[in-house]
């Protein structure tokens, strides 16, 4: 059986972890609102016409934070087409996902969505189509108390109390040609500090997010960020960052070593930060929004060009049948995150339902659950407190892309308040078991309360709406505490959280 060390200490803290790096993202795309969080003629649709059954696999993830109306559906979006009485909204062409929008769902009624969801929502405005005036007009629409035009006309619609929305992005991927309204770094740049400004003279206690690249294989990562924060270094509070990971080439070793990349996209980005921090000899740090991340390519082998395929008013989008390996990256993915939980203080999985999702839904009929639900439930239910730093010693392999990739992955999280510690860890081996010794120096007194392992004998199995539950993690993991000394086995290819408390007197 191979074999590895961890030692995790007290004192050695990454950061305090914000929730809200367990956020998600909903996006009007697909079958994500309309008949995804929406079906008003659903067996379970409740007096606003939302799925409870939805609702409470949302409640069951935790998710603090979801990011609304897009993506790229947002840089074509007239806010104000979605408020007011139903029956008087208009229908519009959607253009970036080839849509006819019927704006049944628009900002007030996700507010209450989000509500019933126990979560909060991260807005986001058009910079692609429109600018200043949409952005600080929506400010005033949900965030002002009243007598003004926009407050007024919100409490018109029946939200007399304003919705006090804390955190706005300015845009969305304006980096890429794709998006409509496609700027350069210096447009858009000039363009986010000058919404940026009034949106913050509207209500200055708003948080922002200026949009950085799409991905780090874009051909203007990192000038794009250095620009864009040199126009809005001391008004914005987060850079996004965006990555999907997919294995079209099934090479599982090197698709499940790609959270490296997702780290190194971390830390150049935390640099370009730093940079600009340092050339506005400004004492300010801006942090990061990691707003898109996940396993998205399942969909792209059915190899349909969405612009051409026929209007529709709901069609599927981006429906990802999960397998078993994507499970394996998504944690991986978030203990990445919480490695870099002193700077990345929100993310959003993208997206939450359907729409490469961790949760499904048939339309009249269940929703279930994706593989890749599990690991991000298990985070964000348990993963709070601060992160403690890993010093890791794993046997390592080679991949395609990548050297000396730990078998091991994995990061610590302690929660002082509740006495409890939670140990997350992958082991990326698909041959092999690995017993690891985790030293938890400085912290006395603990026992295992449990050990979820989250294991397969295929790692193409998923979950779909005949058998729901396939994969499933289950207790009973192997774990001893000795003193500080916590002993764990990780079977092949697995997802592990180990729970330890301490000990009453
Ligand atoms: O999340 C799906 C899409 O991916 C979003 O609309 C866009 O921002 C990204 O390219």
């Amino acid at each position: 059986m191979k074999k590895a060390k961890v030692i995790y200490d007290k004192e050695f803290v990454i950061g305090q972890i914000d929730k809200r790096i367990y956020g998600s993202f909903l996006e009007h795309m697909g079958r994500a609102i309309y008949t995804g969080i929406y079906e008003p003629d659903h067996p379970q649709a409740d007096e606003m016409g939302f799925r409870k059954d939805v609702l409470e696999l949302v409640r069951k993830l935790n998710v603090p934070i979801v990011r609304y109306p897009g993506g790229n559906f947002v840089s074509g979006y007239n806010w104000e087409d979605g408020v007011g009485p139903k029956e008087k909204r208009p229908r519009r062409l959607e253009l970036a996902w080839r849509a006819i929008e019927t704006n049944e769902v628009g900002i007030n009624e996700f507010v209450e969505w989000a509500k019933r969801a126990n979560t909060s929502v991260m807005m986001t405005v058009n910079l692609g189509t429109r600018g200043i005036d949409a952005a600080r007009n929506l400010v005033e629409y949900c965030n002002f108390p009243g007598g003004t035009y926009y407050s007024d006309l919100r409490r018109q619609h029946g939200y007399e109390q304003p919705h006090n929305i804390k955190v706005w992005c300015l845009g969305n991927e304006m980096d890429g040609d794709w998006q409509i309204g496609h700027k350069t770094a210096y447009e858009y740049g000039r363009l986010a500090r000058e919404a940026a400004k009034v949106m913050k003279w509207v209500d200055p206690s708003i948080e922002l997010v200026a949009a950085g690249s799409s991905g780090p294989k874009m051909p203007t990562f990192p000038e794009w960020e250095a620009i864009v924060l040199d126009h809005t270094y001391d008004l914005v509070d987060y850079v996004s960052l965006h990555v999907y990971y997919g294995n079209p080439e099934k090479d599982t070793k090197n698709f499940v070593a790609k959270s490296l990349e997702m780290e190194e996209f971390i830390k150049t980005v935390i640099s370009t930060i730093d940079y600009v921090k340092a050339k506005k000899r400004s004492k300010k740090v801006v942090n990061i929004s990691f707003d898109e991340w996940n396993v998205w390519y399942h969909a792209h082998l059915e190899g349909k060009d969405e612009k051409a395929q026929p209007w529709a008013r709901i069609r599927a989008i981006a429906e990802e049948d999960y397998v078993f390996e994507d499970a394996i990256l998504v944690g991986c993915m978030l203990i990445a995150l919480l490695k870099h939980c002193d700077r990345v203080r929100i993310a959003c999985m993208a997206q939450l339902v359907n729409v490469i999702a961790p949760i499904t839904t048939v339309k009249g009929g269940i929703a279930y659950r994706q593989v890749i639900y599990y690991p991000f439930m298990h985070a964000a239910n348990y993963g709070h407190g601060v992160a403690l730093l890993p010093k890791v010693n794993s046997p390592k392999y080679d991949s395609k892309d990548f050297t000396d990739v730990p078998y091991i992955e994995t990061v610590a999280t302690y929660n002082e308040e509740k006495g409890e510690i939670t140990v997350f860890a992958v082991n990326r081996d698909l041959e092999e078991e690995m017993q690891v010794e985790f030293k938890l120096d400085g912290f006395e007194g603990f026992e295992v309360v449990e050990h979820i392992v989250y294991e397969s004998d295929d790692i193409y199995k998923g979950n779909t709406q005949d058998k729901p539950d396939n994969a499933v993690p289950h207790k009973g993991g192997s774990s001893k505490i000795e003193g500080n000394i916590l002993t764990s086995i990780l079977p092949k290819f697995s997802w592990n959280v180990i729970r330890l408390k301490k000990r009453e007197n």
